[in-house]
């Protein structure tokens, strides 16, 4: 594996490899990651669902792209940080076949997207199509459709030996947890998380089939301190912690996050020429609900784009964005003016502002197991 990477992408300047993890550190200003293949759902989805189901509105995007940009908060997502971070373009829907460039990765990543297939009879509210069993077959065909391409003078997509020297980020399952949560309850949806676990790895094992080697695997966010599931899932008053979460379903996502994390340990065993990294992104939101005002923000459980007010400014009735004429009046769900002093934008995505605070602690490696900072690998450019 060394000499692969060594032979496909020789070192100009000083190359040092490093045995342990087995990707070499060239040039300073370069990047060992010339690419980045992510899957997940609206958390980190770039444009894919509203490519394939046009509809997105206003206040979407208010922050950053100044208009809907086919992300669900009002800004980047965390895999747009990272490819900034990497010095490389944001990365393109697989799915969006206006104005994409895969010359570094593709996002597969939908809204609403589960890691399980998604069961019609089942899920009650709206999933997507795009599940991750279609989102490999997807990164397959996308590398079928390289090889084939590759001497044909196609300029948008990757050279054929980039999928050894990409980051393959997943974050994904969140979904799978909170679908049925009102209906099944927590102890209906643990019944086949373990599934949700093995899925995940045994879809990196098929991508180190197809060359990947690096894998970054985000786990769950404290959904119990999201404005949306404070507002939706039944709990009772003695089940609100100290910062205003909901104890059992937090409960639920660390019982979740350790059997994660406990698989991505004996995957990292199974294939020992990989780098799989598991990222704990939950100790960072938690703490941003916790102590918002410690990382520049002010409101923890309160949505910033929302209808009513109140503690958690969320009605399930209207969704950020929309108006519904309820008992005569109209209800509008409109953003805050100021996003970057909140971490929940729409009630159930982060926004920008957290999103980057995330991306920080990515980078730099502070809640990796094992450890593993960017910083080593790539030229990190800073962002704004
Ligand atoms: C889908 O959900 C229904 C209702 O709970 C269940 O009976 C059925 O077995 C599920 N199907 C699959 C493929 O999981
Ligand atoms: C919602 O917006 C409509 C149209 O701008 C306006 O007439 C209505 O008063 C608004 N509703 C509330 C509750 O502010
Ligand atoms: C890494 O990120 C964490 C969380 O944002 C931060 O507290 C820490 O200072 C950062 N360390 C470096 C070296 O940047």
């Amino acid at each position: 594996m060394n000499e692969i990477y060594i032979s496909s992408r020789p070192c100009l300047v000083i190359c040092i490899v490093l045995m342990a993890l087995l990707v070499p550190i060239c040039d300073a200003k370069k990047c060992a990651f010339e690419a980045i293949f992510n899957f997940g759902d609206s958390n980190s989805d770039t444009g894919g669902f509203w490519a394939a189901f046009p509809a997105e509105r206003p206040p979407y995007g208010m922050t950053y792209f100044k208009r809907p940009s086919g992300r669900a908060t009002d800004g980047r997502v965390i895999i747009d940080f990272i490819a900034q971070g990497l010095g490389q373009p944001f990365v393109s829907p697989y799915l969006q076949s206006i104005g994409s460039d895969y010359r570094h990765g593709a996002n597969f990543a939908t809204l609403a997207s589960t890691v399980r297939l998604p069961n019609t009879s089942l899920f009650v509210t709206g999933v997507s199509p795009f599940s991750l069993a279609i989102q490999l077959n997807q990164m397959k065909q996308f590398k079928v459709r390289v090889d084939e391409l590759h001497s044909s003078g196609k300029t948008n997509l990757p050279p054929p030996g980039i999928f050894g020297k990409s980051l393959y980020t997943f974050y994904i399952g969140q979904n799978d947890f909170t679908g049925n949560l009102a209906y099944i309850g927590i102890s209906g949806v643990k019944q086949y998380l373990p599934q949700v676990v093995s899925q995940i790895a045994s879809t990196i094992k098929e991508i180190y089939a197809l060359g990947g080697r690096t894998f970054l695997v985000l786990n769950l966010a404290p959904i119990g301190c999201y404005p949306a599931f404070l507002v939706e899932l039944p709990h009772g008053n003695s089940d609100i912690d100290s910062f205003g979460c909901m104890i059992s379903y937090n409960n639920a996502v660390v019982e979740y996050n350790d059997m994660l994390k406990e698989a991505m340990e004996q995957t990292r065993k199974d294939l020992p020429n990989a780098n799989v990294i598991y990222v704990d992104i939950h100790t960072v939101m938690l703490e941003l609900f916790q102590h918002p005002t410690s990382h520049g923000l002010k409101y923890g459980t309160k949505a910033c784009c929302g209808e009513g007010g109140g503690a958690y400014n969320f009605n399930p009735k209207v969704f950020c964005g929309n108006s519904k004429i309820i008992n005569g009046q109209t209800l509008n769900a409109t953003a805050c003016s100021d996003p970057y002093n909140y971490v929940s934008w729409d009630g159930i995505h982060a926004t920008e502002a957290a999103n980057k605070l995330v991306a920080y602690a990515i980078l730099n490696g502070s809640y990796s197991h094992p450890a593993f900072s960017l910083y080593k690998y790539c030229d990190i450019r800073p962002f704004t």
